[in-house]
């Protein structure tokens, strides 16, 4: 086992940059750049991108907008100089997009087409270079909303998923609203479909529906004009928005390869999902429900993972999130008070911490939801999980295990209802009413991966502590930390520090959001170095933290988000001068992309 302060990736932490500052910031001696923006063709037949006269079929062909999670993959036997990118396209922002007065038929035919997911290879020179991508390589891959995905699982072919357009109920089109994901052991992606309810118009009847935020309201982007499935109500599409919800699994190696969409990790506004082997070679998966108090969920695989690349061991292992347990977490705190209290002090027991278990909604191939099947607790599985108790989250974003310690932390970015009328108040594993900042749950899994029982202790409680007395940074100086605010998406580096990225730090500590480094172990356990900070209105997205070639990737999503096509907030990553003309492939607009940060 490495010590826990030895990274190669040494930095002094940038100053928190003012939010509305529409600049990428890097630490002295660090710079930057785009790998791939949006619009950037992927294909030998891609058309170049004219923002002034994009189509949908030049959109299918090109990188698609909004990145979030992001992997970089070694091609195995290219001694180090190619790699396979691969991000996922989680929405779009029309009203920065395209100029006003465009066609609206073809703006979300556009919109459609810069959905889903991309893989793209990536070349170099040699181990320190900087990475650029291929276009035309063999291994680039757009996955569109008329992609067909197979559904694998116990709620694969059950009437719960058929439609009119799949009587058999096992092959989807497309994939909406990927959040975070993971990568696999094995070298394929996880990514978690969060926010699907959005892009369908239904009854809004249901318990169900009403459970997952699905309304009869027109949705935003209105795809229900052009394709019946966006309307539940329409005959034969009942089933549509059951279709979505899931983790998609992606093989970036195999470009003729189906995607799949695994019905055992359950259906909810799935973040994403992060998986490490359980001593005995099964695979365990967490994963959070993103929406204020639902709620933290563990796949648990009744296969066992099988080492090398064998065809056997292929088929055994893309097998392995078909089938297996599912569990929804209870934490219990064990303090006489549970809010912290504005004055940064401790419970009285000197900790929040407490205990926790796993209770299971699918165990042994059967329900263990009393008047619920498996298919039903499958792909409704926010109802099954409110009949067993769990406990109710600030908003669980990225969950991921560490593969040096086995602990499971857990982004919970903000819940500004908690404590409000008719609203459950603090909890100690929530600890904060109007949880503006969020916080960090550390999970020890006692006795081990695969069992039910846990410890838990918060990490940290996020805010800036120059205006906030209600955070906590496991005991390391306040004053000596970089404000932070809204976690989201989180990844580790080679010696094991956490690296978080932040979402929504504007409207909080008033500052862009960024890339943080946490220290987990050792002295410095809890002190929070900023990293770097994205442009005006932008999320960070990624991030992978390549810290031996002191090299660091993010997905800059929705930069300039809040502007429009004629008054934009952001320029990046072209910073286009107005009175200027673009050099060829820039433009003067915002454009998400994913950007490599890189010692100079
Ligand atoms: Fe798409 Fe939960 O952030
Ligand atoms: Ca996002
Ligand atoms: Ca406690
Ligand atoms: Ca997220």
């Amino acid at each position: 086992k490495k010590g826990f302060d030895k990274s190669k990736l040494q930095f002094t932490a940038i100053k928190p940059v003012d939010a509305a500052v529409d600049a990428f910031t890097v630490p002295e001696g660090f710079g930057w750049n785009p790998i791939i923006r949006w619009g950037d063709p992927l294909f030998a037949d891609s058309p170049a991108f004219d923002i002034t006269m994009q189509t949908a079929a030049a959109q299918a062909r090109q990188f698609g907008y909004n990145n979030d999670y992001t992997d970089i993959l070694p091609i195995p036997d290219s001694k180090d100089r190619r790699a396979v990118l691969f991000t996922n396209h989680e929405y779009t922002n029309e009203n920065i997009m395209l100029p006003v007065g465009f066609d609206a038929a073809e703006a979300r035919a556009i919109g459609r087409a810069a959905h889903g997911l991309a893989v793209v290879e990536l070349e170099r020179k040699n181990k320190n270079k900087p990475w650029s991508y291929v276009q035309g390589a063999a291994l680039n891959r757009r996955f569109l909303t008329d992609t067909v995905y197979e559904l694998t699982g116990p709620a694969a072919g059950t009437n719960l998923v058929k439609t009119i357009d799949d009587p058999a109920g096992r092959w989807i089109k497309g994939t909406l609203g990927n959040c975070s994901g993971g990568t696999t052991p094995w070298g394929t992606i996880l990514s978690g479909e969060e926010n699907f309810n959005g892009y369908f118009a239904t009854p809004g009847t249901s318990d169900s529906d009403k459970r997952y935020g699905l309304s009869s309201k027109a949705t935003a982007r209105q795809w229900e004009l052009d394709e019946p499935r966006f309307d539940t109500r329409n005959s034969g599409y009942a089933n549509e928005s059951n279709r979505f919800g899931w983790i998609v699994e992606v093989d970036p190696f195999d470009p003729t390869s189906t995607p799949r969409k695994h019905s055992a990790m359950g259906r909810f506004k799935h973040e994403g999902a992060n998986v490490i082997l359980a001593p005995d070679g099964r695979v365990v998966a967490y994963m959070g429900d993103d929406e204020r108090f639902d709620y933290l969920y563990k796949f648990v695989s009744k296969g066992k993972y099988q080492a090398g690349d064998s065809k056997a061991a292929r088929k055994n292992n893309m097998s392995l999130l078909s089938e297996g347990d599912l569990y929804v977490a209870r934490f219990t705190g064990d303090s006489p008070t549970a809010e912290i209290d504005g004055t940064g002090k401790l419970p009285a027991d000197g900790a929040f911490d407490g205990s926790g278990e796993w209770l299971p909604l699918v165990i042994g191939g059967a329900s263990a939801v009393p008047g619920m099947s498996v298919a039903e607790v499958l792909v409704y599985t926010r109802l099954a999980a409110d009949k067993v108790g769990p406990t109710k989250m600030d908003r669980c974003e990225d969950v991921q295990p560490s593969l040096l310690t086995g602990k499971i932390y857990v982004a919970c970015t903000n819940n500004s209802d908690r404590g409000k009328a008719g609203k459950e108040g603090a909890t100690e594993v929530n600890p904060r009413t109007l949880n503006r900042d969020g916080h960090i749950v550390e999970i020890t899994e006692a006795p081990g991966q695969t069992g039910t029982k846990f410890n838990w202790t918060l990490l940290l409680v996020a805010g800036d502590p120059a205006k906030n007395s209600s955070t906590y940074f496991s005991g390391f100086p306040a004053e000596k930390v970089s404000p932070i605010s809204c976690p989201d998406n989180v990844a580790f580096d080679s010696v094991g520090n956490l690296w978080i990225s932040t979402d929504g730090a504007p409207s909080t500590i008033g500052y862009n959001d960024g890339l943080f480094k946490v220290t987990l172990e050792g002295p410095e356990r809890g002190k929070v170095e900023q990293f770097l900070a994205v442009p005006r209105d932008a999320e960070t997205c990624g991030p992978i933290v390549h810290d031996e070639e002191r090299t660091v990737f993010v997905a800059v999503q929705h930069p300039g988000e809040e502007g429009t096509f004629d008054a934009p907030h952001s320029y990046f990553p072209d910073y286009v001068p107005a009175g200027t003309t673009p050099a060829a492939g820039a433009v003067r607009a915002p454009r998400p992309a994913i950007v490599q940060v890189f010692r100079k």
